[in-house]
């Protein structure tokens, strides 16, 4: 059953979080490890009662997921505790997050249930995920960077469809604490622009002045 590798992510805390564990602020939770060790790992990671990157959404979502259709359907790629995937359900989206941390699943399902939304919640590695072809409206990627997923995320996107993708950019080693953070988990500068080329760039962002390195973006495959 674990036969592919899985890839581990670093994240540093969203700064909503940040400010709550300070000490521990910018900590590295990068690594390559066999999928049971990245269960482990994660499992361990979200073992706490607190959210670890809260409960509210990533900004760039909340600021633009307008971009994204309404009501449509949305798949959340490494959901985590599920605060993205709840928000865009409380929208009113049919979104399915998928995580291979069952803690994290669980959480995410306690998340939607506080606020009386179910989600679709799967426990799963993207590598297992059998995502169908041109099935979904919207694609989330948030802190989780694997090229080697790219390709399957622009099958599962209907003509049209919306990829928004955001995560930490190569400064953000500059940061005390981010300093062993493995290069193939960051972003290079203005990488994001390049890194999808047969879709259509509809915004992007990679601000210098937040606290922390990030670069987003909002894409869309074509219609034909
Ligand atoms: C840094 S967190 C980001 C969570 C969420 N996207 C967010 O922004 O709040 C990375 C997530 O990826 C999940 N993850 C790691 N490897 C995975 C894999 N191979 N398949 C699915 N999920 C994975 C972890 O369990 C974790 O929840």
């Amino acid at each position: 059953m674990f036969k592919t590798i899985a890839l581990i992510f670093f994240i540093s805390l969203p700064t909503f979080a940040r400010q709550a564990i300070s000490g521990n602020r910018y900590q590295l939770l990068s690594g390559v490890r066999k999928q049971k060790e990245s269960i482990q790992f994660w499992d361990k990671k979200f073992a706490g009662e607190d959210y670890l990157y809260g409960k509210a959404p990533a900004k760039f979502l909340a600021e633009n997921y307008g971009y994204i259709p309404l009501a449509s359907k949305v798949l959340d790629v490494g959901m985590g505790e599920g605060r993205n995937t709840v928000f865009l359900a409380r929208k009113g989206y049919n979104v399915t997050g998928v995580d291979i941390s069952a803690i994290a699943v669980r959480k995410a399902r306690r998340l939607a249930a506080e606020h009386g939304i179910r989600i679709n919640a799967v426990v799963s590695s993207m590598e297992d995920f059998k995502g169908e072809k041109s099935s979904f409206d919207a694609i989330l990627v948030f802190y989780y960077v694997d090229r080697e997923l790219n390709k399957k995320l622009i099958e599962w996107l209907k003509p049209g469809g919306i990829l928004i993708y955001e995560s930490h950019t190569k400064k953000q080693k500059t940061l005390a604490g981010n300093e062993k953070y493995e290069d193939k988990y960051l972003l290079k500068e203005l990488e994001l622009l390049s890194m999808f080329p047969d879709l259509r760039v509809l915004k992007f962002e990679e601000p210098l002045h937040r606290g922390e390195f990030t670069s987003s973006i909002i894409l869309q495959k074509p219609l034909r």
